[in-house]
């Protein structure tokens, strides 16, 4: 039968919607990205024109944010389509606009709170890979098994630039300085840290040396194991 859920944090470009989508992928469990739903309210803030140090009314905007995050059926890349309130926002909630505010509008307990319980929801039938910031910790605390990936600041910063790079081309709006890129995560890193919270029981792995093969290597006994 194998775990149940499988819980994967770690900071910006630590690699965990790689690792998670594909792992999801060899064990037909269902893939579920967090930060795709935090970055959706994000977007729906500022297209609303909502103050995002505004914890209230972010939570009343999250209230009637309906997040709808499926499979892809669109072959242009994307991991899943996310729709906010019928729209698809798939590639709007990647851009740096959002990436600025997400940080700001995920840290209010009234936001957080209303997507936890989304996310228990999703998770309550089982065979689920969840990816996060403190899924382990808070989210689904029972999980079978917890994984937490870490990089330097410097390789995933690279990463992120790297994807971009290859998703728009070396010139281009959407593509930031690897100088910006840095600043920006660690910014993200700051604000985040407060509910960045690797669970005592998960399984640290340092991925700055390490291929997404090396990764997924690294995860299958662990995965064989709570079988
Ligand atoms: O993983 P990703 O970079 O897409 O996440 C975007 C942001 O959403 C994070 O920087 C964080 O502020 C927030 N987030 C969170 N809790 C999660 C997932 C994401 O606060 N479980």
């Amino acid at each position: 039968s194998g775990p149940q859920c499988i819980a994967i944090d770690g900071p910006a470009g630590s690699g965990k919607s790689t690792i998670g989508e594909q792992l999801a992928r060899q064990l037909g469990y269902l893939y579920v990205d967090t930060g795709a739903m935090y970055r959706a309210v994000a977007w729906l803030a500022l297209h609303e024109d909502v103050d995002i140090n505004d914890g209230p009314a972010l939570g009343r905007l999250a209230q009637r944010a309906d997040v709808v995050i499926s499979h892809p059926h669109i072959s242009d890349g994307r991991q899943y389509t996310v729709t906010v309130n019928g729209q698809d926002v798939t590639w709007d909630i990647r851009k740096s606009d959002v990436t600025r505010a997400v940080s700001a509008v995920s840290s209010h307990p009234e936001v957080r709170k209303l997507l936890i319980e989304q996310q228990r929801a999703m998770a309550k039938q089982g065979r689920v890979v969840m990816v996060g910031r403190d899924i382990g910790a808070v989210v689904l605390p029972d999980a079978e098994l917890k994984i937490y990936l870490t990089a330097s600041l410097a390789e995933r910063a690279r990463r992120r630039h790297t994807e971009l790079v290859e998703r728009y081309g070396a010139v281009h709006e959407n593509v930031p300085p690897l100088e910006d890129l840095i600043r920006d995560i660690e910014r993200r890193d700051d604000i985040d840290h407060d509910n960045m919270r690797p669970a005592i029981d998960a399984i640290v792995i340092e991925t700055d040396y390490l291929s997404v093969p090396q990764v997924l290597d690294t995860i299958a006994p662990y995965v064989e194991d709570t079988v």
